[in-house]
């Protein structure tokens, strides 16, 4: 039986991780949380101490990343070299040095086939930036999920409040729109919306909304099953 690709794209703070979950558990689709894998290498480079922008320290460093996923209760949790980071990738500096690092293309050459691979044994919803013009152009349904940098500034906020590390909402929106600006504007596989994939713009939706929303969107595009 062949697989079936959803390709889920957008700005950081969309909502793209909570829904594209709750939307793989409803269709029993393996859910790729591709932002963590570029994560686990950010970690590695943040932890080295190598300058996340310069190209030739960072490729020097791939040979020595070994990056694995395991699903434990449907949950997906990363491991580099042999340790789970599930947690860690998730830091504010992380996310910074993981922007950075995610605009060299031997960092995106590296995680390329694994991506694909992932997606050639099950059904996937894989999201991230480029899932669907670069690692999976042929993707029965692409969508384009995002929201202002305002309304997701205020989601991060929450969601910074709630693991205990809150920050003020103007660095929050600072750091949205720095990244932001940086995943568009990379030479490589930018962040932008593929061709033929679906708007979902969730600014003025609560979560139930935004699930139902994209829900239909999967369903239209998919047919009847
Ligand atoms: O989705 P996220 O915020 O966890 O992603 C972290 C960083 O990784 C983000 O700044 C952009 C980058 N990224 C990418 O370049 N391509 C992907 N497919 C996923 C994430």
């Amino acid at each position: 039986m062949s697989t079936i690709r959803i390709a889920i794209d957008g700005p950081s703070g969309a909502g793209k991780s909570s829904l594209a979950k709750a939307a793989a558990g409803a269709l029993g689709f393996l859910y790729v949380d591709t932002g963590a894998i570029y994560r686990t290498i950010g970690l590695h480079i943040y932890r080295e101490g190598v300058d996340p922008a310069d190209q030739e320290a960072v490729t020097a460093e791939l040979p020595r990343i070994q990056i694995d996923l395991r699903y434990e209760d449907g949950q997906q949790r990363m491991f580099l070299n042999g340790a789970d980071v599930t947690e860690e990738i998730r830091l504010p500096e992380v996310s910074q040095y993981t922007s950075a690092v995610s605009a060299l293309p031997p960092v995106r050459k590296f995680l390329l086939e694994m991506q694909r691979e992932l997606a050639r044994s099950h059904s996937v919803i894989m999201d991230g930036r480029d899932i669907g013009t670069v690692v999976l152009p042929d993707a029965e349904v692409k969508i384009y999920l995002t929201a202002s940098a305002q309304a997701r500034a205020e989601r991060r906020m929450l969601e910074l409040e709630n693991q205990g590390t809150p920050q003020p909402y103007e660095d929050v929106l600072r750091e949205i729109e720095e990244r932001d600006w940086r995943d568009t504007h990379r030479d490589t596989a930018p962040l932008r919306r593929a061709e033929n994939a679906v708007l979902l713009d969730t600014t003025a939706l609560n979560f139930q909304e935004s699930q139902a929303a994209l829900l239909r969107i999967i369903q239209e595009r998919m047919g009847p099953t």
